[in-house]
């Protein structure tokens, strides 16, 4: 099935994502398999904002937060819970922004040209199975809006897939 995403490039970042959100909820099926779903989603996210240079999913498995779908420059395979930024807001369960990663001791470069980054955690109904992670390549690019946001686009990731069954194989 061909979907797009249509997203005026002049909005504000609360505007993107509104208009991004129902665009997003029609993206994602129940019908199709989560590695797709979420592919789609951190290829929307991308589209939609410029100055994300990394987006893509770490999913949970065997102790380790392993690299899911994403776009952009190859990046680490395994985080384990409590390193870096990914591993962090896994361990602790909730959404972590990190205006500098210089500052952030045990940030994970993957690359070495990202200067800022924002994580979210991933949750089904029962557990969190693994983390959103967007990067840019200015300081400060992500805040609050960029929280509340995602942490709604992960909240109908939850309501719309079985993510508390989803094995990354
Ligand atoms: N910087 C992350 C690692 C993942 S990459 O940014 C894609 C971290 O510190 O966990």
């Amino acid at each position: 099935m061909s979907h797009s995403i249509n997203i005026k490039s002049a909005a504000s970042k609360e505007d993107i994502y509104t208009a991004l959100l129902p665009q997003v909820k029609a993206l994602v099926s129940s019908k199709e398999p989560v590695t797709t779903a979420l592919a789609n989603v951190a290829a929307a996210l991308s589209q939609a904002f410029e100055k994300i240079s990394w987006a893509g999913f770490y999913i949970f498995r065997d102790d380790i937060l392993w690299l899911g779908p994403f776009i952009g420059k190859t990046a680490c395979t395994a985080i384990k819970p409590g390193s870096g930024v990914c591993g962090t807001a896994f361990a602790k369960g909730e959404t972590i922004i990190v205006p500098d990663v210089d500052k952030f001791p045990g940030h994970i470069a993957c690359d070495s040209g990202s200067r800022s980054e924002i994580v979210v955690p991933l949750a089904g109904n029962k557990k969190i199975i693994g983390v959103l992670d967007l990067d840019s390549y200015d300081c400060s690019t992500f805040d609050e809006t960029d929280k509340k946001y995602l942490e709604d686009f992960c909240g109908i990731l939850k309501n719309k897939l079985d993510l508390d069954n989803y094995i990354i194989t």
